[in-house]
């Protein structure tokens, strides 16, 4: 299996400057949908085919693969799609602070690495800081969307989302995931997890009108709930 990057590796600290939006497309004011973690890209080259009448960027941690999807977005002539190989924690905060109330009004994290061990849990991607960053940026009735197979990062990502309070789910209050994905294609992973037969947790998201928290307030926050959560994790294991 294929080893992670480590998002907090001094390498992937540097920061990357991500061009304003009318250097990354050729028309900058259609809607944008930014896809964090695009990997190879081929859900953003597919949706980018498929809906010429909007801007797509894909942010991705492993510069090869940003490399092949750049050559590929080239070779199909694709103006409204850009791939950008940036570390999302440490350089799409900026560019989100730059995007405020614009024309962003789609971001989606699609099973997004996995860290399983405690001590790892900051390398998850979506952090209380880029989530007050993404919350800060987009416009009421903007979407975010979040799916993965494994069930402790969906809820950790879902936790986070609610405990912002910046976001309603489109879903009832019973229901927390929904059946369908928003989009007419799948990525690549969602692919090989339905070719097999695994669950896909999926929730959408969209912005309401609250004031974004104070990012210690939500840092505090997220850190005593996963502390509670271990607890309860561990007295099951006594
Ligand atoms: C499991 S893959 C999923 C790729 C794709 N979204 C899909 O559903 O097929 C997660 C991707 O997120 C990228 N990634 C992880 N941490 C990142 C970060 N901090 N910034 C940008 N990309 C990141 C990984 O390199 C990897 O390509």
């Amino acid at each position: 299996m294929r080893q992670h990057v480590n998002p907090l590796s001094s390498f992937f600290q540097l920061p990357l400057e991500i061009p304003p939006k009318d250097e990354l497309f050729e028309n900058s004011e259609l809607p944008i949908h930014l896809d964090i973690g695009s990997a190879r890209g081929k859900f953003l080259l597919a949706m980018a085919k498929l809906q010429p009448n909007r801007n797509y960027l894909g942010v991705e941690i492993r510069q090869t693969l940003v490399l092949k999807a750049e050559k590929e977005r080239k070779a199909l002539g694709l103006n409204n799609l850009r791939f950008i190989f940036c570390n999302a924690n440490v350089s799409l905060e900026v560019w989100l602070g730059k995007m405020h109330n614009q024309n962003l009004d789609m971001v989606s994290i699609q099973f997004p690495d996995p860290w399983f061990k405690r001590r790892h849990r900051k390398r998850q991607v979506l952090q209380p800081s880029l989530l007050l960053s993404i919350a800060n940026c987009l416009k009421p009735n903007s979407k975010l969307f979040v799916q993965s197979d494994v069930l402790d990062v969906i809820n950790a990502m879902t936790s986070l989302i609610e405990l912002s309070h910046c976001f309603d789910s489109s879903g009832s209050s019973e229901v927390k995931f929904i059946d369908e994905s928003p989009f007419p294609v799948s990525t690549e992973r969602e692919k090989l997890v339905l070719s097999v037969g695994y669950p896909v947790y999926r929730s959408l998201y969209i912005r309401n009108d609250k004031m974004i928290p104070k990012l210690l307030e939500l840092e505090d926050k997220y850190s005593s709930l996963n502390a509670s959560m271990q607890k309860k994790e561990d007295n099951k294991h006594l």
